[in-house]
């Protein structure tokens, strides 16, 4: 055979091979409004740099690539490595060498130090491939743990997903969901159906928005597969390849607004409402804040963004929702954002305006106290640059566990504004003052004259600021360049701990 018919026979397996599981079943991915994994891949990658990896792995003329593609490109001129479920291909479902595939890429990855980006679309475990398929997630399970704080681990969900193909996304960093088109759950609608009784659609059950909004489980959620994987770029420019190195540094932009309405943002009445985004993008570089779970516990507000060209990791209390108290959810989502922030090197920029942890059974019965330790928790271990503007209410735990001095905030500045107390003053005289207010002649101006007080008293930035609890009381108008500056003078920051195999989370 010449080498001429050799090659043709190479370029007819190749040509099998990457038309997947054929026209019909690629038309019917497009009807359902999905691109199949080679389509997005090449919308991943910068164009002619996607190579792909054990192109020939399985049987080619049987099931054309086990149901993924996987391999590494560039993505904005960074090497990233990607595995795309080809659900035209025995619905992406997963069995042995299908797992080897991506097992191989999460082992170039941690090699090579670069994210791994998984596009999921999968009916779950291969069901023709019984323990086989199991012990295949078993591995990437075990991958994606090893992984963890290593590289950043990106998850897109695509199509359904089902049964085990849910908790690899689940064990990675970031989960995002195409709205209308994706769907994540351990048990579908019919196995519902058939233990509970319970009815519910596919899209009730896991779709975007219910990952989004109600279970938290996913992080961002796309219009479009494109709008998606738009998102999963954005992120990765705010982000290191790996724990061992810095986010890339862009050049710096002044915010969209003049600062000078840094002035008219937080009201001074101290119970009055404002959203704490606007506080953020009148800081941060352009104005530009990719925002991390926005639908879900919107009590915290928590994303990405640049300061001076340096990416940071932004927290803060949302006084438009809950008033901005702290709870479960809220707890949740702050203390996993700021693990991932430490792991790999992102300074973190927390704005705090808290009245307290929210108050109730359903938050005591849920356990607010192991869920809001996890804050405590998250901000003690990080040691990447932290600083902490205190911008109205610090009050009780809830100013500690955001990131105060004693949590070993390297910068706490205030804004005149800035009550820093044990408590509200009105729940404060209501417990000191009890009897003086029930003696009074005129007991509601007997506790107004109180609250008073102790908002004079105690409910401002220098009683803290006397103990050195805070660094500066800053016009609002200079918190930007107090970040940059406070940044810079950290940028060498080390802090080391005492050895230890692992600490123990309160989970
Ligand atoms: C083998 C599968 C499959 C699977 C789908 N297919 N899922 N083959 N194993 N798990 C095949 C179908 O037979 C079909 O083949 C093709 O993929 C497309 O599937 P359709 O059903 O036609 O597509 P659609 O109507 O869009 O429905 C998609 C779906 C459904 C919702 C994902 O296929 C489904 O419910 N699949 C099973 C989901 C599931 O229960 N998975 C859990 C497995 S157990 P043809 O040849 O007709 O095109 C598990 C446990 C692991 O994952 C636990 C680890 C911790």
């Amino acid at each position: 055979m010449s080498m001429q018919v050799k090659l043709e026979q190479l370029q007819a397996l190749r040509g099998k091979v990457q038309s997947g599981g054929g026209d019909k079943r690629i038309a019917k991915q497009h009807e359902t409004g999905k691109k199949t994994a080679r389509e997005r891949i090449d919308y991943i990658f910068d164009p002619n740099t996607f190579k792909e990896l054990e192109v020939f792995a399985g049987d080619p003329n049987k099931n054309p690539g086990e149901g993924v593609v996987t391999g590494y490109g560039l993505v904005n001129g960074r090497k990233v490595y990607i595995y795309a479920q080809d659900f035209t291909v025995i619905g992406g479902s997963l069995g042995k060498i299908h797992a080897q595939k991506i097992c191989k890429v999460l082992d170039l990855a941690m090699r090579t130090g670069a994210p791994v980006i998984g596009l999921n679309d999968s009916g779950g475990a291969r069901i023709q491939e019984g323990v086989d398929a199991l012990n295949g997630y078993g591995e990437i399970f075990f991958r994606n743990t090893v992984a963890s704080g290593v590289i950043p681990q990106l998850s897109v969900i695509m199509g359904p997903c089902a049964g085990g193909a849910v908790y690899s996304p689940a064990l990675m960093d970031f989960i995002f969901m195409v709205d209308g088109t994706s769907q994540m759950f351990i048990t579908g609608p019919q196995v519902i159906k058939a233990v509970t009784g319970e009815e519910v659609s596919m899209e009730q059950l896991g779709g975007a928005l219910t990952h989004n909004q109600i279970s938290g489980v996913a992080h961002f959620m796309g219009k479009s597969e494109e709008h998606c994987l738009d998102m999963v770029k954005e992120l990765l420019s705010y982000l290191p390849s790996n724990n061992q190195e810095y986010a890339p540094c862009y050049e710096a932009n002044e915010p969209a607004v003049n600062r000078e309405e840094l002035l008219n943002i937080v009201p001074v009445q101290p119970n009055m409402p404002y959203d704490v985004k606007k506080v953020i993008t009148a800081v941060v570089d352009g104005g530009d804040f990719l925002e991390v779970l926005p639908l879900y516990a919107k009590n915290a507000v928590i994303g990405f963004a640049r300061v001076n060209g340096q990416s940071v990791g932004v927290i803060a209390n949302q006084p438009d929702y809950l008033a901005g108290c702290l709870d479960i959810n809220a707890s949740d989502k702050i203390s996993r954002f700021v693990r991932f922030c430490d792991a790999f090197n992102v300074p973190l920029v927390t704005f705090m305006d808290v009245p307290g942890f929210l108050p109730g059974t359903a938050q005591e019965f849920g356990g607010i106290i192991r869920h809001g330790a996890k804050m405590l928790y998250a901000y003690s271990e990080a040691t990447v640059p932290k600083i902490t503007v205190i911008l109205r209410k610090a009050y009780g735990g809830a100013y500690l566990a955001m990131c105060s001095s004693s949590l070993r905030a390297d910068m706490v500045y205030a804004w005149p504004t800035a009550e820093i107390a044990v408590m509200g003053p009105e729940g404060a005289v209501n417990i000191i003052n009890r009897r003086e207010i029930a003696d009074a002649a005129d007991p509601t101006e007997e506790r107004n004259r109180l609250v008073q007080e102790y908002r004079d008293n105690f409910a401002n930035p220098y009683v803290a600021s006397a103990r050195g609890f805070v660094d500066d009381v800053i016009d609002p108008r200079d918190t930007r360049a107090r970040i940059i500056d406070a940044l810079g003078i950290l940028n060498s920051k080390r802090e080391n701990r005492p050895s230890k195999k692992h600490g123990n989370l309160p989970v």
